[in-house]
């Protein structure tokens, strides 16, 4: 099964990622994480990404679509993959469809932005696996550290409220186009779109995905 998971910053993307990877065994390629590994290793790229990422723009499009196609590449994505903030230009899903790379559901996660910001301020994650976690709406079991590995849990750089609303015009203007541009292709039968309440509870969100993919 192959996912794009469609919504703007904190809408849930690598939230529900989690829950899907686990119950259908395919992994996410999160282009965030991804980067976020790049600065955290110190290479050039992660450096020139960082600038970016603080400001809260997009890094540019031939990077990004080069670090997807070689991830898609890799064995692991044979069976599947969840495409978690990637696509997020119409430039992005072109390069996808040029490179005859199939997607089976667009989901868009429908989250209205004064929400957004109040989730990000409450955000902490395990960079090392992906897993993210809210202060009040979704809390590990210990205050502070990860679930399974007890690690601590860290703020994101980039999820400073000036930073998140800057996040969000960008989104408005650079992403939200593939709206438009996914209801096409499923209009024209080549993937189904499905258009999900992301303000709902966590575990309310993952048994609407779980019910709409089977
Ligand atoms: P990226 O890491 O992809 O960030 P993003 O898209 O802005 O999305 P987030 O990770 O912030 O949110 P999310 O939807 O995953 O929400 P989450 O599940 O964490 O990208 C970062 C930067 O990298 C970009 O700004 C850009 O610079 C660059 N970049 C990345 N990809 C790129 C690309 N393709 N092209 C160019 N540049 C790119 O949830 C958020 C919070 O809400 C958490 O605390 C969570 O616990 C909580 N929460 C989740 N669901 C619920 C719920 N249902 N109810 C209550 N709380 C919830
Ligand atoms: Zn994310």
């Amino acid at each position: 099964m192959r996912i794009i998971l469609l919504g703007a910053p904190g809408a849930g993307k690598g939230t529900q990622a989690q829950f899907l990877m686990g119950k259908y065994g395919i992994p996410q390629i999160s282009t965030g994480d991804m980067l976020r590994s790049a600065i955290k290793a110190g290479t050039e790229m992660g450096l020139a990404a960082k600038k970016v990422m603080d400001e809260g723009k997009l890094v540019s499009d031939e990077i990004i679509i080069g670090l997807v196609k070689e991830r898609i590449a890799q064995d692991d994505c044979k069976d599947g993959f969840l495409l978690d903030g990637f696509p997020r230009t119409i430039p992005q899903a072109d390069a996808m469809k040029e490179a005859g790379v199939k997607v089976d559901h667009v989901i868009e996660f429908d989250v209205p932005d004064d929400v957004i910001v109040d989730r990000m301020g409450g955000r902490r994650v395990h960079p090392a696996s992906g897993r993210v976690y809210h202060v009040v709406y979704n809390p590990p079991k210990v205050e502070g550290k990860d679930n399974e590995t007890g690690d601590d849990l860290i703020i994101r750089d980039d999820d400073k409220e000036d930073t998140v609303r800057a996040r969000l015009a960008v989104y408005h203007d650079q992403t939200q186009p593939l709206v438009n541009y996914y209801s096409e292709e499923a209009a024209a039968g080549n993937c189904e779109y499905h258009k999900i309440d992301g303000t709902q509870p966590v575990d309310e969100v993952s048994k609407q995905l779980s019910e709409l993919l089977g």
